[in-house]
């Protein structure tokens, strides 16, 4: 953005368009299979029964539907969230419950009720990259803690906290995480909550993916083991039913989850939406329609699995995820994603550079792979494409 206005950009603003380089994969061709989209797969729109609950929303609160605020069915589908909240056990009632444009204005809110400039957050390295930029954008000093398979490491957690540094909060996915793929374990769970309590800074778990497991037992929310209430939980309606409708939800400490109702100066989230998802949840088994998406999911899943195996050359590795919508691939240290990025693009593939995951300067030999939009046979043809370019650049 090199016009006229530039120099009046805050440099806040400056930092943030830096990390929207070209090595995002971005700019890549539109025929180049879409590894890169986080969206879920056209055919999981159930678009006949929403026209449907479209009328119905128009027809039962009438004018009511569109004022500030909403009518009656915007506040069933607040209640219905809040159910489903309750059932996995994440201690809900009116009080601690806010919803929100998507989870990611959920992120805006903790940032708006926590962080004052040059704060400590702390955030699992690699991380979603949307908050990153968000915590960024609120000028804190965010700090990487590494992970493995298993999750955050809670050693090095407590190396970083016993070194003096005092978080504000952590941010994590502790289920089927963005880009890494992996779950945190149970123990790694219960860990991370007595460092919390023990060192006194709150943990905001961000759940987007939580529902879409694939294989597996379930494990409990960290807000559902938290017995101090300093877990923020954030929940989203984009990835089981349609990321336009923008809707999510966050939970919290009551005495906080106020000041952030206040905080938030948006005129409402969405009263109509609200109420058309709400007619369309009455009508509907909603954990019904989530077994049958995670049934596309999961052949998505498997056939890029099955495409790794087969086309990546030695020395290359990646994460198998239970659930979820993301592939996390490690190539040899000699190779640097982003200045292959335009090639991966020529040969037929938009994955997402690892490094923009990282608050400092790692990820270089990371890709992110979402299987959650192309078909079996572009992930196949996605898959062959990077590892193409990528063997030619180990020779
Ligand atoms: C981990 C994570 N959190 C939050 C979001 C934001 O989702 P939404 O605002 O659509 O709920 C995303 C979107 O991809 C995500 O991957």
């Amino acid at each position: 953005m090199q016009d006229r206005y530039y120099d009046l950009v805050s440099e806040r603003v400056r930092r943030n368009m830096e990390r929207q380089s070209p090595s995002w994969g971005g700019a890549a061709r539109p025929d180049a299979v879409p590894l890169n989209y986080g969206f879920p797969y056209p055919e999981s729109y159930p678009l006949e029964d929403l026209i449907e609950a479209c009328a119905t929303a128009l027809r039962e609160d009438g004018s009511e539907a569109l004022r500030y605020g909403g009518g009656p069915l915007a506040g069933e589908f607040d209640a219905m969230v809040a159910d489903r909240c309750n059932e996995r056990g994440l201690q809900v009632d009116d009080e601690n419950i806010i919803v929100t444009n998507g989870s990611a204005q959920a992120i805006t809110v903790v940032c708006d009720l926590l962080i004052d400039p040059d704060d400590v957050v702390l955030v699992e390295a690699p991380t979603y990259m949307g908050a990153l930029r968000e915590f960024e954008n609120f000028c804190a000093d965010v700090r990487g803690v590494d992970m493995d398979d298993d999750g955050i490491l809670t050693e090095e957690l407590e190396r970083i906290l016993a070194d003096g540094v005092r978080p504000k909060f952590l941010y994590t996915m502790p289920n089927f995480h963005n880009p890494a793929g992996c779950t945190m374990s149970m123990q790694r769970r219960r860990r991370l909550l007595e460092l919390a309590e023990e060192y006194n800074f709150l943990l905001v778990e961000d759940d987007a993916y939580g529902e879409l497991r694939y294989d597996g037992e379930d494990l409990p929310a960290l807000r559902a083991l938290d017995e101090t209430d300093r877990v923020f939980h954030l929940g989203s309606m984009s990835k089981i039913l349609a990321p336009g409708f923008r809707l999510g939800w966050i939970i919290g400490p009551p005495s906080l989850m106020e000041q952030g109702d206040r905080l938030k100066v948006d005129g409402g989230t969405g009263p109509f939406v609200r109420a058309m998802i709400g007619a369309y949840l009455r009508e509907i088994d909603l954990d019904e329609r989530i077994i049958r998406i995670r049934e596309g999911y999961r052949r998505r899943r498997d056939a890029a699995l099955r495409a790794l195996r087969e086309y990546m050359p030695e020395g290359c590795s990646w994460s198998e995820p239970e659930g979820g919508y993301f592939l996390w691939l490690t190539l040899p240290e000699s190779v640097d994603v982003t200045v292959l990025m335009e090639d991966i693009a020529e040969a037929g593939a938009n994955p997402l550079a690892g490094n923009i995951f990282f608050p400092d300067d790692r990820g270089r030999n990371n890709l992110r792979l979402s299987f959650s939009y192309p078909d079996e046979a572009e992930l196949e043809r996605g898959i062959r494409a990077i590892a193409r370019v990528t063997a030619g650049q180990m020779e």
